[in-house]
This record gives C-alpha cells, sequence and structure tokens, in this order.
C-alpha cells in the first residue's frame, strides 16, 4: 500500500471515529521540515502533520527524536501524487536563483501543467507542483529576508508570479523581525497564501523586547568559553576590518543585549554571538540549549546530534513563537467562509417581521419628504 493510501486510510479512520460535531483537525505538511519549527507551530494550534520530508540525515534524526517519525528524503524522490492531501502546506524552502532561461519557461504561466517542463531542480518548483496538484486551501512559506532583493529582484518575481498568476493564490507577504518574541534579531519574509479570497491579516507583535539573560543556562560547561587563540584571532581579525573602514567583527553581547542572527555556520568560531564574561574571562559562545530557546524551542525539545549538528540545525530553522502566531492566524482564516471580512461576519442580519418592514418603509418615506 501506498504511503499516501495509508495516510488516507488512517485519517478516514479518525475522522469515522470522531464523535458527532467533533471538529476534524486541519492537515498540514511539512516541506524542508529541518528539525520541525514549522510542526511545533503548527502542531500548537491544533493542525495535525500528515507528511514531511528533509535530506539532511541529521535534521531527520533531530526530527525523529522529537515527533517520532522520520521525515522522507528528497523532495525530488516523492511523487507528488504519493503526498497525503493537506490543507495548509508549509516550507522554509533555500533560496535559490531561477535561471534566466528557466524564468522566462515560468513566466508563460497561462499554460496547463505549465511546471511539467525543465525545472532546474529548483526547489521552489518543487512546491509549485505539490501546490499545483493537491491546492490546499493556504500555504505558509518562509525565507531570509533578501529573497526580495536576492537575483535583483528576479527570484521574488518568479515566486511571487507563480504562486498567483500562475496558481491563482491570493498572496500575503510581510518581513518580521523575531526580536519582540525572542532576544534576537532576525527578519524572515512570510509568504502566505489562500486558494480562496479570504480576510487575513498577519499577527501583532508586542512592543518589548525579551533580553537575553531570560534565555542563558546557569551553569555552562568551560569548553563553550573561547580559547585565547581563537578569542585573539578574532579580536585581530575584527580590528583588521575596522581599520579597513568596514564593520565585519564579533557581536559581543551581555544578559541585557538583543542577538545578532544566529547562522547555520555559528559552529564554526561563534563570532556572531559572543557572550561577555567579564573583564577576567574571554567570552563564550552560547549552548545549543540557549541556541534552541533563542529560536523559542521548548526546553521539552530533544537535542540528541553533536554541538556542530545541533548549531547547524537551530540555525537554519524558524523561530517557533514568530511561525506560531501566524499558524494561529490563518487556522482562524480557514475556519471562516471564503471571502468573509470581519464586519459580515459580525453584522447578523437581524429577523424583520412584515409588520417591522411596513413600519421601517413608512418612516423611510417620511425622512425622505422632509429632505433629510
Ligand atoms: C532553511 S532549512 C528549513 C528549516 C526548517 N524550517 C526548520 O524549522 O528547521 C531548509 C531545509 O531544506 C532541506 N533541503 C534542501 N534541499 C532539499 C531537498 N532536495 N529535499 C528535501 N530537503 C531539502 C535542508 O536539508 C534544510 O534542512
Amino acid at each position: 500500500m501506498s504511503i499516501k493510501s495509508r495516510l488516507e486510510q488512517e485519517i478516514s479512520t479518525l475522522e469515522e471515529q470522531a464523535p458527532y460535531g467533533a471538529k476534524i483537525p486541519l492537515r498540514f505538511i511539512d516541506l524542508f521540515c529541518g528539525i520541525g519549527g514549522f510542526r511545533i507551530a503548527f502542531e500548537n494550534v491544533g493542525a495535525c502533520c500528515v507528511f514531511s520530508s528533509d535530506w539532511d540525515k541529521y535534521s531527520r534524526l533531530t526530527y525523529a527524536a522529537n515527533f517520532g517519525e522520520t521525515p522522507h528524503g528528497d523532495i525530488h524522490s516523492v511523487a507528488v501524487a504519493d503526498i497525503p492531501s493537506h490543507n495548509i502546506l508549509c516550507g522554509g524552502f533555500p533560496c535559490q536563483p531561477f535561471s534566466l532561461a528557466g524564468v522566462s519557461k515560468k513566466n508563460s504561466l497561462g499554460r496547463k501543467h505549465g511546471f511539467d517542463d525543465e525545472k532546474q531542480g529548483n526547489l521552489f518548483f518543487s512546491i509549485a507542483d505539490i501546490i499545483d496538484y493537491h491546492k490546499p486551501a493556504a500555504f505558509v512559506l518562509e525565507n531570509v529576508k533578501n529573497l526580495k532583493s536576492h537575483d535583483q529582484g528576479r527570484t521574488f518575481k518568479v515566486i511571487y508570479d507563480t504562486l498567483t498568476r500562475g496558481l491563482g493564490y491570493q498572496v500575503h507577504t510581510k518581513i518580521i523581525d523575531a526580536r519582540h518574541v525572542v532576544p534576537q534579531h532576525r527578519e524572515r519574509i512570510f509568504l502566505v497564501g489562500f486558494r480562496e479570497p479570504r480576510y487575513f491579516e498577519f499577527p501583532e507583535f508586542p512592543k518589548t523586547e525579551p533580553k537575553l539573560a531570560s534565555i542563558l543556562e546557569a551553569d555552562v560547561p568551560a569548553k563553550y568559553t573561547l580559547t585565547p587563540k581563537l578569542w585573539a584571532y578574532l579580536q585581530a581579525y575584527a580590528k583588521k576590518h575596522q581599520d579597513a573602514g568596514n564593520g565585519f567583527g564579533f557581536g559581543l553581547v551581555t544578559g541585557e543585549s538583543t542577538t545578532r542572527t544566529l547562522s547555520a555556520r555559528y559552529h564554526k568560531d561563534g563570532s556572531e554571538i559572543l557572550l561577555s564574561q567579564g573583564q577576567r574571562k574571554n567570552p563564550r559562545r552560547l549552548t545549543p540549549r540557549e541556541c534552541a530557546r533563542l529560536m523559542g524551542y521548548p526546553d521539552s525539545f530533544k537535542i540528541t546530534v553533536s554541538d556542530t549538528q545541533a548549531y547547524r540545525q537551530f540555525g537554519n530553522s524558524v523561530v517557533v513563537p514568530v511561525v506560531e502566531r501566524i499558524a494561529r492566524e490563518v487556522m482562524k482564516t480557514l475556519n471562516k467562509s471564503p471571502l468573509a471580512v470581519p464586519d459580515l461576519v459580525l453584522a447578523e442580519p437581524k429577523a424583520t417581521s412584515s409588520a417591522q418592514k411596513k413600519n421601517e418603509i413608512k418612516s423611510s418615506k417620511r425622512v425622505n419628504k422632509s429632505g433629510k
């Protein structure tokens, strides 16, 4: 039995067993799932994951340790028809340029099965293919902020045009800085799309900013403190660039700070976020658990891989509470009927009796006669 039929059978059994009137959870798929940041967020708002995919060996280990299932591998090796049907497609896909030849082809979007020709292995088109085939009610895509300016704006234009003109979705985009929910400056672009026109607004975020001290561990092993050699190297490197008039260098922070963006290369020297330990001690890197917290992961999240892999995984991930707030708004939108705007939903039509109607007509005539 194919994966798809098995999952669909499980879902229909669940639906049959649900008590009358019970709400069936919305189903989502977790593409380029990494370690499951989207999954935690959408599960927290009551959705149910029916498919996941990531080809990275170590991310799959972390995912399996936390969610009890190993994601499918390379997305190109999964037949679109084998992916179970779903209401919401989620994906934080890698940002790649489109070759110009490919772009002009993809721009002839009116064509039926416009995605069936060469795709140059571009991962965005794997997403587009899945949307084209399954037509989920909504999708949530995440990417680096500079997706908009990448390749002089061409990458974003292809993506936006494909989703809107090509696939017919209504797309909302916003750059969100996670600093209002975690002590990290991390700007990411979110694209939220709906198959049918629906009222949607991105969530509001608090004005306050949490401080780094709120996520620090109490007892940190000495191995996280920089060796004298590495610290001397980083200082010399920063000085060289300062003297040359540019701003490269390490990011020294204290408990009162908001950090720079945690990157996937934090394991190399940790230079973007170094925690000061006072005059007498070299600064230290954050521990993997602190990085997990910096990305908004709960402490129950299991870290079963090496420090190097853990740093890579958290640096590649999404900030869970940011996605969770978006997920909540998406769920609200999907629970309303298409084209509903708040006023239309809230303003229930009044039941009027025929006597009332006659009175209303009479009084409107009086108003007209008096010219008011
Ligand atoms: C930016 S990360 C997404 C991280 C994820 N959102 C999270 O919360 O951890 C992109 C992911 O795409 C995966 N990836 C890249 N190419 C892939 C492919 N061809 N098939 C499946 N996964 C792929 C990478 O392994 C990486 O984990």
